[in-house]
């Protein structure tokens, strides 16, 4: 567990070190960790508080604040399910049933397999499209329940 931390530490310096670990720069050194871990760990976040001396509250703030950003591990793919006002009148809330009970998790929760994270959010901002749910940046216009197995599984194929 120890080396890991060691791991996460260094390769967090190496990020901050970059971008010029200048205080300006933290949200782009927050993308890089996310996009390197497919989350924000505990160990990053403390190494960008030292060698960056930025606050903890205020680098919660902003992991906080992003929807980009996550606390938790998260799976490969992140399924986000809109449930803007468009979606929801088009059926996005059977669309996330579906969803739950095919993953076998709740909403906020990732598969054991590590595959995939189930998420909800608002407005994608392609409402003519409802309801629409994004897959690994993939967006699926006017999904059904009855396609979901199928996309799903062309995931789980890719890998
Ligand atoms: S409400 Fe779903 S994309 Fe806008």
């Amino acid at each position: 567990m120890k080396k890991a931390a060691t791991m996460i530490e260094a390769k967090t310096k190496e990020i901050i070190k970059k971008h010029g670990g200048d205080k300006s720069s933290l949200i782009a050194v927050l993308q890089d960790i996310q996009e390197q871990y497919n989350y924000l760990p505990k160990d990053a976040l403390a190494t960008v508080n030292e060698e960056m001396e930025i606050p903890a509250s205020r680098i919660y703030e902003v992991a906080t604040f992003y929807n980009t950003f996550s606390l938790n591990p998260r799976g490969k793919y992140l399924i986000e399910v809109c449930a803007g006002t468009a979606c929801h009148v088009q059926g996005a809330s059977r669309l996330m049933d579906k969803l739950q009970r095919d993953l076998e998790i709740e909403c906020g929760e990732t598969t054991k397999d590590n595959m995939f994270s189930l998420e909800e959010v608002r407005c994608l901002g392609c409402c003519s499209l409802a309801p629409v749910v994004r897959i690994g940046g993939d967006i699926h216009p006017y999904l059904t329940q009855d396609k979901i197995p199928k996309i799903l599984g062309n995931y789980r194929k890719q890998g």
